[in-house]
């Protein structure tokens, strides 16, 4: 098994860090466009190996494509995070140029290759990275609802006094601060309702807290997250990896399910060898169908600036 992280960034580091901890292949190829830092990280990271005891190896590349010959799953973080303020839509002209060519070189070497695109917009850029390629659907997966669903259960477990491993929950629609639903109704506590244990003001409070959760870190770090980001990443690569069929809010594209067609959306999908392998059909709420169609108007509108 061999992976590739493209951007050795904040995020992308984060990822190839969790991987090689896990031991998902054998070798992890990480690769930034900036001279040296990939190759630095790498050596950086595999100086822990003695350290924690994991045998995956790191290799450094400053843009050698050659080097992420015959990857199985790439992962794509390049491009710019935002800034305190900024929306994550304010990112798609600079980063779909990124996206683009990294798709197409990434391709060239690896074209089996499963694809899980993290850059921001992320909906948009999974849609561009699927749209460009032509490679099969399944074969092309977005992460933010893991992240967003992570964020919502640590808000709930905060509310709840409780463990975050306790609570269960799922964040669907686009990956934006106010695209996202976090399906309040279908969270549990050990598979009881937290509704059980919140009451509904506080309830509405979390959802929104998750909403901005991205913003909320952005505006305390000074510039966006990567501890959960790196984390919820790697969760969906050893899912493919090791095949474990885990349900994970993904943007794939949609072809009549949840009522939209060609646009990448977050739905829950069976993550497993062949990429997202199913996409799950929740029973939604008359008030959760409306949410969702008004954020597939949303990413759909921001998916028409990529022509524009
Ligand atoms: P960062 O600025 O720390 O790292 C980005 C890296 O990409 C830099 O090292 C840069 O040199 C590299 N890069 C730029 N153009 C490149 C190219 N053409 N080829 C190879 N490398 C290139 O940013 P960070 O914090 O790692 O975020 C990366 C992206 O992930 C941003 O777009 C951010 O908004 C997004 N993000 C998405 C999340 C999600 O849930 N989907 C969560 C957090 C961040």
């Amino acid at each position: 098994m061999k992976i590739t992280v493209v951007g050795a960034g904040a995020v992308g580091a984060t990822t190839a860090d969790n991987i090689i901890r896990r031991e998902l292949a054998e070798e992890l190829v990480l690769l930034d466009i900036k001279e040296g830092v990939a190759e630095g990280k790498s050596l950086d990271m595999y100086q822990t190996a003695a350290l924690l005891n994991f045998n995956t190896k790191p290799v450094g590349s400053t843009n050698d494509y050659e080097k992420t010959k015959g990857s199985d799953v790439v992962v794509i973080t390049s491009g710019l995070p935002r800034k305190p303020g900024m929306t994550r839509e304010e990112l798609i002209g600079i980063n779909a140029g990124i996206v683009k060519s990294v798709t197409d070189n990434i391709l060239k070497y690896s074209p089996k290759a499963i694809i899980v695109v993290v850059s921001n917009p992320m909906d948009t850029m999974t849609y561009l990275a699927l749209r460009e390629s032509g490679i099969p659907k399944k074969r092309i997966i977005g992460m933010g609802g893991a992240l967003d669903s992570a964020r919502f259960k640590t808000y709930l477990a905060l509310e709840m006094n409780v463990s975050p491993n306790d609570i269960h929950g799922m964040v669907i629609g686009g990956h934006g601060d106010t695209t996202m639903i976090p399906l309040t109704r279908l969270a549990t506590y050990n598979g009881i309702p937290v509704s059980r244990f919140i009451a509904a003001d506080k309830l509405d409070k979390v959802a929104a807290d998750t909403m901005v959760g991205g913003a909320t870190l952005t505006k305390l770090i000074g510039t966006s997250a990567w501890y959960a980001p790196g984390a919820a990443t790697a969760m969906i690569v050893e899912s493919i990896v090791r095949n474990q069929k885990r349900i994970v809010p993904c943007s794939v594209m949609l072809n009549g399910e949840y009522g939209q067609k060609d646009i990448c959306m977050g739905v829950p999908v069976v993550i497993g060898k062949g990429g997202w392998e199913k996409i799950i059909n929740l029973r939604l709420s008359d008030a959760e169908k409306a949410s969702f169609a008004k954020s597939a108007e949303a990413v759909r509108n921001m998916n028409a600036a990529l022509d524009a």
